[in-house]
């Protein structure tokens, strides 16, 4: 397969520091409150991120971090956009529910969005992924079973127009379809199968024949969790595994060590929503 030229394409992201980061709740069984973390180099890591994004060629937005909003890195829970309107978040949990605001006041801000606040629980980014070239167009493939309500499938694909798939994730260890499956262009996706029933482990199958398939080590080491521009795929450092699969499959692997997020349950993905206008 490495005679496919992967071929990048310039990408708008939007960040928030993690300057307020802590672990004072555990809302995922990878967050335990006793664990120290160590918030100045969780903001280094970061900042090595958005570096790395720039470095890219990408342009990245930064949301202000609030205090008492710890979890608030987690910047693709906010909200998820496709071509120019936004499906707003309504988060599953008390303490990060104050976070959906400041993401819509982002959007209302820059003044060229469609924001439509949203009637279900959903996680934004967390729990929605875009193709915008597979099966004949743009396609979502959503989660739930942990965090966004099955409901909220169809709220955004009414909200969003474009045809949602949706996958149950029966893992609690992978709680936001982000941590399972990414995409890695277009029309190609990368996942591990074992984060989904089986029905919906079927329904990937057929749809994608062409996916890059991970394995429960590559989950483990947070590896799906990534950004890709069609070409490089920005991962976890840890991941070096699933970094060989990406680079055999014609992409180009670029590690990124981010320890302390990894404490809040989180990694690569987790820390950038990407903005389509
Ligand atoms: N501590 C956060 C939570 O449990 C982590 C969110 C990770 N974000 C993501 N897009 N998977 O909600």
């Amino acid at each position: 397969m490495t005679h496919v030229e992967r071929l990048p394409r310039e990408r708008t992201y939007l960040m928030s520091p993690p300057e307020h980061f802590v672990v004072e709740y555990a809302i995922n069984p990878w967050m335990d409150v006793s664990t120290p973390v160590d918030t100045e180099l969780a903001v280094k890591q970061w900042e090595g991120l958005r570096e790395t994004l720039v470095r890219l060629g990408h342009q990245v937005h930064v949301l202000a971090p609030e205090t008492g909003l710890p979890d608030m890195v987690y910047a693709a829970n906010g909200a998820f956009s496709v071509d120019g309107v936004v499906y707003g978040a309504r988060f599953k949990y008390a303490q990060r529910i104050a976070e959906a605001a400041a993401h819509r006041r982002f959007y209302e801000q820059q003044g060229t969005w469609n924001f439509v606040a949203p009637v279900e629980t959903n996680e934004g980014e967390g729990d929605f992924a875009y193709l915008p070239d597979a099966l004949g167009g743009g396609v979502i493939l959503a989660g739930h079973g942990f965090r966004t309500e099955v409901a909220a499938h169809s709220e955004a694909q009414e909200v969003l127009g474009r045809p949602v798939i949706s996958l149950r994730l029966v893992d609690p260890r992978f709680y936001h379809l982000d941590v399972a499956l990414a995409s890695l262009d277009d029309r190609t996706i990368v996942y591990y199968p074992g984060a989904f029933s089986a029905a919906s482990q079927a329904v990937l199958a057929q749809l994608f024949p062409d996916a890059v398939v991970a394995d429960e080590e590559d989950a483990l080491s947070f590896g799906l969790n990534l950004v890709s521009d069609g070409r490089h795929v920005v991962l976890n450092s840890e991941a070096t595994a699933l970094a060989a699969k990406l680079r055999q499959a014609g992409y180009v692997p670029v590690p990124v060590e981010l320890t302390e997020l990894k404490k809040g349950g989180g990694s690569v993905k987790c820390c950038i929503a990407e903005l389509r206008p």
